[in-house]
């Protein structure tokens, strides 16, 4: 009998314990940075300011995107996302800040020669003039 009421009183504390702790969870004290990755910021890489670390601080990033943006319309569209969203989402290119025209070049062989991506280099020639066309600082639309 006693140890049953031990017991009894042992799992009441225990879901005391618990329920304060998701309340602390869901409250996050402190708060001071909360990141967003809502739709209509990944257009262009746009960073924030840094905010001053301080002692105690608690951080929350956002929501994780799960769309893949929308490539612009033009020749050699289809063949950037058939070759290049093989290993990651097309996201990777709009996330950039413009480019110039020669690091455009540089970022696609580097994809073949560095990640191993196997792109024929017809192909090759075809992504970089349509990254260079739609891409670049004198070409980016917002
Ligand atoms: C064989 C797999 C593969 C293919 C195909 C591929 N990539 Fe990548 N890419 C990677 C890897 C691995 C990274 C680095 C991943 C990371 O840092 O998260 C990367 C990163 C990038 C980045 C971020 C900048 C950098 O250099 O890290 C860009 C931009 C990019 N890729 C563009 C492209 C483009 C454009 C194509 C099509 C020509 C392409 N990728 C095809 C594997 C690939």
């Amino acid at each position: 009998m006693n140890i049953r009421r031990k017991a009894l009183s042992a799992s009441a504390l225990l879901a005391a314990l618990l329920c304060c702790a998701a309340a602390t969870a869901q409250e996050r004290p402190g708060l001071l940075s909360a990141g967003d990755y809502a739709e209509g910021t990944l257009g262009m890489a746009q960073q924030p300011a840094r905010v001053a670390p301080q002692p105690g601080s608690v951080y929350q990033v956002g929501k994780w995107p799960t769309y893949t943006a929308d490539l612009a319309p033009g020749k050699g569209r289809d063949t950037v996302v058939g070759n290049c969203s093989m290993c990651h989402s097309v996201t990777y290119i709009t996330m950039q800040p413009p480019l110039p025209a020669a690091t455009w070049k540089a970022e696609v062989h580097k994809m073949i020669a560095v990640m191993g991506a196997p792109i024929q280099p017809a192909a090759e020639q075809e992504i970089v003039e349509y990254l260079q066309q739609h891409y670049t600082p004198e070409t980016r639309k917002p």
